[in-house]
């Protein structure tokens, strides 16, 4: 049994102590590999419970003496410090949604969710959320992680040693050590929960923009996208669908009926994902205020009066999401809106954005409940987004529950990838940013949330065909492919720029819809083991230092690695990574996607959203090791719905060899119990420039003479 130790009784006052640092007060190891250390003064309900971890650490024993990662603990004007040293040859990454490279060391962070248009604000130095998370890899490939465990504001120092500064109470910092960083982020995972397999459908194409209005012109956009055989699965509805931007309401003029534009939606294929902001417009009479007014459920001031920030409908109240009643409220306004035949729902401008004061005051008060005790913004403002998608996935799970949630937000915490997918907010479209978009993606990924990606063609201002193409181009290759653009510009859906950036964007696209059995395969090893979708080079080999810098090429999975066509000089990891060239005709825009030797990849038919998509006929791409042998994974469920958590799946073991001249590959079942039609498959032999195919064969077992 765990018995509290003795300093969590202290006061926190012992905080206003001098600056003199300090090892742990006390410390535990939580496993093997985990140690949490705790300073002097902690006070457990200062910070508990936390959002973070899925469940809280409990000891099994004292952390070794020869434990090498130890925090120091001091205070300092009043700031709570934690300070790692470290070695000076130890590469640092995470700290999640930032701008700038992807190795983070001399890098300094705040951590204070923020409306940062451009990423223009305080040099980008923070963005819509936090993660207080940072890896350090040592030249063995050897890794570790830290977590700073503590929703209040603070920042992440890496310009010397790994430094978390706080304006809130001395917090406790957990340490992880494993032996390489993929075995450290599935520890990640392990403690913080996995994401849960999102549909297959939001793996697709979507298209969105600020806004589509009125209802005939969202009609257009899929006739278009269907017209010019751009695969896709979604249509996104922006603010204006709302009557007043009041949330769960539809404008009367512009979406007379919700239901019938979306039934229109679904007969082309197409889902639906509507926003939904967390301030409730003050308005007597309508039916989302006037429940939260007369339940009390708004978050207050330092006075204990409702507090009101203006946003999109003017004059708004913000519920208090750290209260499980206001959860509850919340999450019950889903079923009746999304009765109108709505798939999924975005959660925007819940940092929480403010107009004119940027977020609300930091002495705003919220209740807390469940063991959280009542305290002020300051504590909670990190977690509101958090809360606000906590809430909503349980609102749209109430709404359609044998369906798998999609929940977009922008603003979260460290461990908020078990309710949410995330976009990188309001970038520009701009080359800088598009390039930006590639380290951004794949740190997210290294902070715990898999499921992420821009908008791209950029946000704010205006795309240009070369970037729109250039940006598609690898977009495809993110876990979160979705074009979006400010209101005011031009227009940057595929085909509005011509013939020729149409073509490049298909091709694209059309890459993205052949890799889903891959990409779909990705997902599910994320939500079973915590593995990033889009991942750093250096994964390919954690001891090859040459890869640790490289931020333009990337790894999707383990097996296909990303080189953007404007990349140039890019680090390429040892072996005989052979070049995939998947079309017939090069445009001169694709990236070039290079396959690991020793690796199968399953390509599916082309299909143009993934209602038609199946997976009865796979292509299986070789790519021969130095033994003649190749192997890989492919997982297959019903794509939406939870019967795979009940063994209501399919998993295949894909193995080549080459014997002589004759190659063969076969694919044996080697985990689930869904049925499955029995597959056609065919090989795709990769050489060196080209890929050889062999005819397709009605049967697990396929050769080919090479
Ligand atoms: C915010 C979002 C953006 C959205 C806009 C209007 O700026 O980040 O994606 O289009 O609000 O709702």
């Amino acid at each position: 049994m765990f018995i509290k130790p003795k300093y969590l009784l202290l006061s926190s006052m012992a905080l206003l102590g001098g600056s003199a640092t300090a090892s742990a007060q006390h410390s535990f190891l939580a496993s093997e590999d985990v140690a949490v250390f705790y300073p002097k003064g902690y006070d457990t309900s200062q910070h508990s419970p936390s959002p973070i971890f899925l469940r809280e650490l409990a000891p099994i024993g004292d952390v070794p003496t020869d434990w090498k990662i130890r925090p120091r603990f001091s205070v300092d004007n009043g700031r709570s410090i934690a300070v790692i040293n470290t070695e000076s040859d130890v590469d640092l990454y995470g700290t999640g949604e930032v701008t700038g490279d992807l190795r983070r060391n001399g890098t300094k962070i705040q951590l204070w969710n923020f409306d940062n248009p451009s990423y223009q604000l305080d040099n980008g130095s923070h963005l819509y959320q936090s993660h207080p998370w940072v890896i350090g890899v040592r030249p063995d490939g050897s890794a570790f992680g830290i977590i700073a465990d503590n929703t209040w504001k603070s920042g992440i120092d890496l310009t010397d040693n790994v430094r978390f500064e706080s304006d809130g109470p001395a917090f406790r910092v957990i340490v992880i050590e494993k032996e390489t960083p993929q075995a450290l982020l599935a520890t990640l995972a392990n403690l913080t929960g996995h994401m849960e397999m999102p549909p297959l459908w939001a793996l697709g194409y979507q298209q969105c923009r600020w806004s589509y209005n009125p209802d005939t012109r969202v009609k257009e956009i899929a006739d278009s996208l269907r017209h010019y055989q751009i695969p896709s699965d979604v249509i996104w509805l922006d603010i204006d669908y709302m009557d007043k931007f009041k949330i769960f309401t539809f404008n009367k003029e512009e979406f007379p009926d919700p239901k019938v534009l979306n039934d229109y939606l679904h007969s082309k294929n197409f889902k639906t994902v509507y926003m939904i902001d967390p301030g409730v417009k003050v308005e007597e009479g309508y039916f989302v205020d006037d429940q939260g007014s007369e339940a009390d459920y708004w978050v207050k001031d330092e006075n204990g009066e409702v507090y009101e920030g203006k946003v999109w409908p003017g004059a708004c109240h913000f519920p208090d999401f750290t209260r499980p009643e206001v959860r509850s409220w919340w999450s019950s306004l889903y079923p009746d809106f999304m009765a109108q035949g709505i798939d999924g729902v975005w959660n925007d401008m819940n940092e929480p954005a403010v107009f004119d004061v940027g977020t609300m005051p930091i002495t705003n008060q919220h209740q807390g409940g469940d063991g959280l005790t009542p305290s002020s913004h300051l504590r909670y403002h990190n977690v509101y987004g958090y809360n606000m998608v906590k809430a909503s996935r349980e609102g749209i799970l109430r709404a359609n529950p044998n369906k798998r949630p999609f929940l977009l937000t922008r603003a979260n915490f460290l461990g908020g990838h078990r309710y949410a997918a995330t976009w990188t907010g309001d970038n520009a479209s701009t080359r800088e940013h598009m390039e930006l978009s590639i380290p951004m993606t794949i740190t997210l990924g290294l902070s715990g949330q898999p499921f992420n990606g821009p908008d791209i063609g950029g946000f704010a201002g205006d795309a240009t065909p070369e970037l729109l193409a250039n940006w598609t181009a690898i977009g495809v290759y993110f876990p979160f492919v979705r074009n979006h653009s400010i209101k005011g510009s031009v227009d940057q859906e595929p085909w509005v720029f011509g013939d020729e950036v149409l073509d490049i964007c298909r091709t694209a696209i059309n890459r993205r819809y052949k890799l889903l059995p891959y990409i779909y395969t990705l997902f599910h090893e994320a939500s079973v083991n915590g593995m990033p979708v889009m991942r750093p080079l250096f994964f390919a080999d954690v001891k090859d230092l040459s890869l640790r810098n490289e931020q333009k090429a990337f790894l999707l999975g383990n097996d296909l690695m990303v080189v953007p066509r404007w990349a140039e000089k890019t680090a390429m990891p040892k072996g005989d990574w052979k070049p995939l060239a998947l079309e017939d005709k090069d445009d001169g825009y694709q990236a070039q996607l290079f396959q690991r030797p020793g690796s199968i990849i399953p390509l599916a038919n082309l299909y143009q959203n993934t209602e038609e998509y199946n997976t009865d006929s796979l292509t299986l791409l070789v790519n021969l090791d130095t033994d003649n042998e190749a192997s890989g994974i492919i997982y297959e469920d019903a794509c939406d719905g939870f019967g795979y958590k009940k063994g209501e799946y399919a998993e295949y073991a894909a193995k080549a060899k080459l014997d002589g001249k004759q190659l063969t590959v076969s694919l044996s079942r080697v985990g689930g119990e869904m049925g499955t039609n029995p597959k056609r498959l065919r090989i795709g032999f990769v050489t060196d420039g080209k890929i050889t195919y062999s005819p397709w064969v009605d049967s697990s077992t396929v050769t080919m003479k090479i």
